[in-house]
């Protein structure tokens, strides 16, 4: 089905509001004098924005960090133009109140529940232009990870993190969660007074002495990058505009493994334009976070398995950095484009890695991507869903999050590595510059993508590219430009000596780079005897490694060819660390046999409590465990 666009025309300046918020941190790029918001329909979301929609939000909460309850108010400016009735998103929040700003109770009721939570639908008497709701967070609200001092590295401390992409931002604020809908923000948490808060937004560098927070986001942004974090919180400064926060027993050492972010962020201006955001920053979470990184603007929440201590994994800050630009300044507008989303910054990613390590570098990133890529087919085309490999996504009536895969991520590299080949890098990049300054701060639909790309460079340069099958058909086109890497293929001809028998610690892998490890591990032989598996380990120590990419890849190994020596070390990973990407491919290697289903449900049984709704949502599908119930409030 075609989506439908709904356009509505604002009075006055106030439907501008976005543009000029957009063009202040830059100095005037991208004011538009078009009186008109363009609004999709998008099928997570309730809000009807062509009836009503917001434009900021004043948050007002209080974070119980024993209770496990958020509780304050949200308090929202509509846009001008607002009919009779304005729609929010909750899930499992409880309303206790929706008042207009002079507190007169606004009549309100929420819908029915379905996956995408309850509709709260208030009705708007004539003029009203402000709308406040008083409310509080449910016991299981799926976006939140509350954690006792002893999940945490410092062991003293209780945490709480937020998760909002792709539709959880519902589950402690209600809010029009769609990624087509922008607004700026002004937030006040109290917390203990002991610990700190920081925001998706401008933020403290110190602890406050009482517990409050104030937090700015002055650029409108889509409801999924809210985001908050309360613990025992340190900062330390990286460069002039960048700086790591983490608990302080972790700060020293997060602060040395991102101490390229300053040339990361440079890097990426000089390639695609200003950094509209003042500050990056970036928080380090305890170990159960779900995400390798999360784009929050301003502050880019990461998992601590990055630190590997040599600066071997930063390529993923230079990721959520690229989501600054694509992601952050220019949004998928629902979640079926999240490849806008995902595949630009893959591709943004690689660049910036390129400027900053070196081609040699980005080569690497890329094969490895492209096998991912590779894979990813292969398992969806036998899947319940073989048309996921599709670049834009048909996700109506499923959980957007069941559509994040690497054909979004990798796919959609390739897409635009494609076009590059075509039109040569001088040309391309001026395209990219000028979409992100053109559509800042707005959200686009994969088919406003193609008419842009058309309209700027495919009629111009006359390139001839299958569009619709990179974009609407399942697969990968023949023209899939396959990356290459010296690197690796020097780790082939160690692999290939290995297999015709030369012992292990003969091998030359002296300088050999995380991603070359992780090469050879992907590409051992299936299946390893035992004797095999101990001389590796012998060697090279993987059982042991600090390196979070190279023990996970082994570690899969290790349960395909049933190696117990590395059960132990199993144990402890999955026990520790909750990010999704190292769990699945775990958990899956070990159901494929009975033994190990038993370890499967034996560990994850232990496991479970560590992890962030994020994950247990995929491991219980995986392990088929019943899933959470959350129960219905009011
Ligand atoms: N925005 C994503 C994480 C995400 C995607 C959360 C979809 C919820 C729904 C983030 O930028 C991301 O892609 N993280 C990757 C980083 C990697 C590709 C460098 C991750 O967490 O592994
Ligand atoms: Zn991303």
């Amino acid at each position: 089905m075609k989506t439908s666009h709904f356009l509505i025309a604002l009075a006055g300046t106030g439907g501008l509001v976005a543009c000029q918020n957009a063009s202040s941190p830059d100095g005037g790029a991208g004011t538009s004098t078009t009186p008109e918001r363009t609004y999709v329909m998008d099928p997570h979301s309730a809000a009807r924005p062509e009836e009503a929609v917001i434009d900021h939000l004043d948050l007002d909460i209080t974070v119980d960090m024993e209770g496990h309850r958020i509780s304050g108010t949200a308090a929202y400016d509509l846009a001008p133009g607002a009919g009779s009735e304005v729609v929010f998103d909750t899930d499992g929040l409880e309303i206790e109140a929706v008042e207009d700003a002079d507190g007169n109770a606004l009549q309100h009721a929420l819908g029915e529940e379905s996956f995408l939570g309850r509709p709260l639908r208030v009705t708007l008497p004539e003029g009203t232009q402000r709308v406040v709701v008083r409310y509080a967070t449910g016991p299981r609200a799926k976006a939140l990870q509350w954690l006792e001092p002893a999940q945490t590295g410092g062991g003293t401390a209780p945490f709480l993190f937020t998760q909002g992409q792709a539709i959880l931002t519902r589950t402690w604020i209600p809010v029009q969660d769609s990624p087509g809908i922008r607004f700026t923000y002004n937030a006040t948490v109290r917390v203990p007074e002991h610990l700190m808060a920081v925001m998706s937004a401008s933020n403290p560098q110190e602890r406050s002495a009482d517990g409050v927070y104030h937090f700015r986001m002055d650029q409108p942004i889509p409801g999924y990058l809210m985001a908050l974090a309360v613990g025992d919180l340190a900062f330390k400064p990286v460069g002039p505009r960048t700086g790591v926060y983490a608990e302080p027993g972790l700060l020293d050492k997060a602060a040395y493994e991102f101490g390229n972010m300053e040339d990361m962020l440079t890097a990426a201006e000089d390639l695609y334009g200003p950094y509209r955001w003042d500050r990056y920053d970036v928080l380090v979470l305890p170990p159960s976070f779900p995400f390798g990184g999360m784009e929050n603007p301003r502050l880019t929440f990461a998992t601590p398995t990055i630190l590997a201590g040599d600066r071997s994994l930063t390529s993923l800050v230079a990721h959520e950095l690229a989501h600054s630009w694509s992601g952050n300044l220019v949004t998928n507008a629902t979640w079926d484009d999240f490849w806008l989303n995902e595949g630009f910054t893959v591709y943004f990613e690689h660049r910036i890695c390129e400027a900053v390590f070196g081609k040699d570098y980005a080569d690497q990133l890329s094969l490895l991507g492209h096998q991912d890529l590779k894979a990813t087919v292969e398992r969806l085309r036998s899947s319940e869903h073989p048309e996921d490999t599709r670049l834009k996504l048909d996700m109506a009536g499923r959980d957007p999050d069941d559509g994040v895969t690497d054909i979004a991520y990798e796919k959609g590299c390739a897409f635009l590595t494609r076009i590059e080949q075509l039109v040569g890098r001088p040309k391309f990049d001026a395209f990219l510059r000028k979409y992100f300054d053109t559509h800042a701060f707005t959200s686009m639909t994969t088919e406003d993508f193609l008419a842009y790309l058309d309209e700027e460079l495919l009629q111009p340069e006359q390139v001839k590219i299958d569009v619709d099958k990179w974009v609407y058909q399942a697969g990968l086109p023949d023209d899939l430009v396959v990356p290459t890497s010296d690197a690796f293929a020097k780790v082939e001809a160690e692999l290939a000596r290995w297999t015709s028998g030369t012992p292990a610690a003969e091998l030359d892998t002296k300088g050999w780079t995380t991603f070359q490890w992780m090469h050879f591990l992907r590409h051992l032989p299936d299946p390893m005897t035992h004797e095999q598996l101990a001389d590796l380990d012998g060697a090279f120590g993987f059982t042991q490694a600090g390196n979070s990419e190279v023990v996970a890849a082994w570690l899969e190994q290790c349960v395909r060819n049933d190696y117990e020596p590395a059960y132990d070390r199993l144990d402890d990973f999955l026990t520790t660390v909750g990010r999704r990407k190292f769990l699945v491919p775990l958990y899956t290697a070990m159901v494929a046999t009975e033994k190990g289903k038993v370890m499967a449900n034996t560990i994850y049984a232990e496991a479970r409590p560590n992890y962030h709704s994020v994950s247990t949502h995929t491991i219980d599908d995986l392990l088929g465990w019943q899933q959470d119930v959350a129960p219905i409030s009011l």
